[in-house]
């Protein structure tokens, strides 16, 4: 089926959905309007936010969502959290939808910033190498990425890594969303998360000609990355991408701390 057909047929199985659901829960974009993936909205933000107070996370606390999207990992923590909730995407129509449906939650705030990135932002000025994030340095008690890396090229997420030492507090912790090359999860017979490409010589896709469609990174090098910055690595929890028995999900997820 052409490409085009099959993105069109798609897009009324979502207005459908949207119709015949009756789901209009704020903050929750409808299915056909949403950019950031398949899933539950609401299922994948609230699991997220579990996994964050499993690490931690306490109401007081100044936290970054970088690659917010639209708000899925902002939603759970609006009745809980107290301190101050930032956001910022790449994605213009997002964080503008984000800015509206957040305008009544004065603790929570959306930016855009206009970084290159093929699948997300074509039309991009600045190059997410050189993007400096717009946060002063220390001031974020937990920083998170779900999905963000898996499009990202090395130079660009060594510079993102970069900043997120830079703008968390001594003390602080990254949780970071991943696919992890090592070695079971180059053995891993997943459908589609098969990353058959070479980028580099540490990260390999899924997609030849459109890499940002999903990228892997060598585990080695990664450590190397977080070690450079001074970010500790407490954990790794592997996905079930590359591990089918993991209890976790899909992606594997790096927890450090400056
Ligand atoms: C799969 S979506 C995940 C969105 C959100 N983190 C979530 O889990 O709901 C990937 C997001 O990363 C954003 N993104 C891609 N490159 C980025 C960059 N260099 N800086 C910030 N966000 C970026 C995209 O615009 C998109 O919103």
């Amino acid at each position: 089926m052409p490409l085009p057909l099959r993105t069109r047929l798609k897009w009324l199985g979502y207005a459908w959905q949207d119709v015949t659901s009756g789901n209009s829960e704020a903050r929750v974009p409808p299915k056909r309007k949403t950019f950031i993936g398949g899933g539950d909205f609401i299922a994948v933000g609230d699991a997220f936010f579990g996994t964050l107070k499993r690490h931690g996370l306490t109401p007081e606390m100044d936290v970054l969502d970088v690659g917010c999207g639209q708000g899925r990992m902002a939603r759970p923590m609006i009745d809980f959290l107290k301190g101050r909730y930032e956001g910022f995407d790449i994605d213009k129509s997002g964080i503008e939808w984000c800015q509206d449906q957040y305008k009544d939650v004065p603790n929570f705030t959306f930016h855009h910033a206009d970084v290159f990135n093929a699948r997300y932002n074509k039309t991009g000025t600045v190059a997410a190498k050189e993007f400096r994030f717009p946060f002063e340095k220390n001031s974020f008690d937990r920083i998170f990425l779900t999905s963000v890396f898996t499009h990202m090229f090395k130079g660009d997420l060594e510079n993102y890594l970069s900043e997120i030492a830079r703008v968390l507090k001594p003390g602080g912790k990254c949780l970071v969303t991943w696919f992890l090359l090592d070695e079971i999860s180059r053995q891993s017979q997943h459908p589609v998360m098969n990353f058959a490409y070479e980028v580099d010589e540490v990260s390999r896709t899924t997609v030849k000609s459109n890499p940002e469609a999903a990228i892997a990174f060598d585990l080695d090098w990664v450590r190397g990355v977080y070690e450079k910055f001074g970010l500790k690595i407490e954990d790794i929890e592997h996905g079930k991408w590359g591990r089918p028995e993991s209890v976790y999900d899909l992606q594997d997820m790096i927890i450090a701390a400056k």
